[in-house]
């Protein structure tokens, strides 16, 4: 260990020196080099295809407003919802950090989490002190009774509807009876970053009537915006007054706010729309076809803009995608998912190609097969 690794280390909170950050797709696999620029992404469950946005940005000398007025004004016209309930964040995950930083001590409370998950929830809390709590989705749904038993225990509970990686909605009912369970004890977040796919599904209807309901949302899905890096948390005033306690001063730039606001002007929402429309029904082409595979094992139900599937030959599959530079997620190392991938709803030529490489190196008996890399 050199001098200067061993002082940060002793100078550093115990906890982050072995902590392994989240391995986002774009860790994994940058997008910046010039060996990228081919690829094919279905790893981050983006939208295809951007939109065409102009940035004036002629103030840009200026701090921006703390929640600029057209940004939160677009959001209230789309979500209908006023605007005092709405926070704008720097993405959905800025959203999961605020609610554990405003709701949670460090090394005394805990957040609660049903894994398999999306990981943000839990390295959040690793990054601020914060415990968790796991009580894993059996078969995919809520474990209500066992949720239960939190009380108490639990400060905040991370729900994700439709979940990532699984990929299916959770049943209503058991949403509403965890926010009854903890409506006196623990804040419950519905992670809705993929609700547009299934729009009439989500619980923003009932945060008039759940004081501890925290709904998070974000453009970076069905919006076709990762790269603007633009949530929302949906919540009663007094928790977006809490939660703006604890934001950074000028959350949201300039350029973000306006381009942000364009996404959501009526044009920007119908083109979401009709994009989500194409999306659902590649994916419901996509998860016939996977069911027909004789290597797949199972195909996750999903309601999202992308597909779980367990198969025989996980690494096989991965890395004959790979060499193609086409880039799917392996998502085998969570709970529950053993030998299972993930893949993006791209556009129709993506899937295509992905199709027509996978029907031709795998559906041959093994033993006439090319040999396949292994998994590194
Ligand atoms: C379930 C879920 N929540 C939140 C996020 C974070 O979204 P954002 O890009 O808005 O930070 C993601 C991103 O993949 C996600 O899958």
């Amino acid at each position: 260990m050199t001098k200067q690794t061993d002082l940060i280390n002793r100078l550093a909170r115990n906890e982050l020196v072995d902590m392994v950050p989240y391995q986002s797709a774009r860790r994994l696999f940058a997008s910046g080099d010039d060996s990228a620029a081919n690829n094919i992404w279905l790893n981050a469950n983006e939208a295809p295809g951007a939109g065409d946005y102009s940035v004036e940005a002629s103030c840009i000398n200026r701090y921006p407003d703390f929640q600029p007025d057209s940004l939160i004004n677009g959001y209230s016209n789309y979500s209908a919802l006023p605007p005092s309930q709405i926070l704008a964040t720097r993405g959905a995950d800025e959203g999961i950090e605020l609610v554990i930083k405003a709701f949670c001590r460090a090394y005394q409370d805990n957040i609660l989490i049903c894994p398999p998950t999306y990981g943000m929830y839990g390295i959040s809390a690793q990054a601020q002190g914060v415990g968790i709590i796991e009580v894993p989705l059996v078969n995919n749904l809520l474990n209500v009774e066992e949720i239960a038993k939190q009380k108490g225990q639990a400060k905040v509970l991370f729900l994700c509807s439709p979940g990532n990686p699984t990929g299916n909605l959770l049943p209503k009912a058991q949403l509403l009876q965890v926010l009854e369970i903890f409506k006196n004890d623990a804040i419950v977040v519905v992670d809705e970053a993929y609700i547009e796919f299934s729009p009439t599904d989500s619980m923003q209807g009932i945060i008039d009537e759940y004081d501890n309901l925290v709904v998070l949302r974000t453009l970076s899905k069905a919006f076709a915006l990762a790269g603007l890096r633009c949530g929302f948390t949906l919540a009663n005033e007094t928790i977006i007054t809490m939660l703006s306690k604890v934001i950074a001063p000028y959350p949201i730039s300039a350029p973000v706010a306006e381009i942000a606001s364009q996404a959501l002007n009526d044009a920007g929402v119908a083109r979401m729309q009709s994009q989500v429309a194409i999306t659902n029904t590649l994916r419901n082409e996509f998860s016939d076809w996977l069911e027909k595979q004789a290597w797949c094992v199972r195909v996750f139900d999903s309601s999202a803009n992308f597909i779980l599937f367990e198969c025989t030959e996980k690494d096989e599959i991965f890395n004959a995608l790979k060499e193609q530079n086409i880039l799917i997620r392996d998502q085998s190392k969570q709970q529950q998912l053993a030998n299972c991938l993930r893949i993006s709803i791209g556009s129709e030529k993506e899937l295509t190609l992905v199709k027509t490489l996978l029907e031709q190196a795998f559906n041959q008996p093994l033993t006439q097969r090319a040999p396949a890399q292994t998994n590194v």
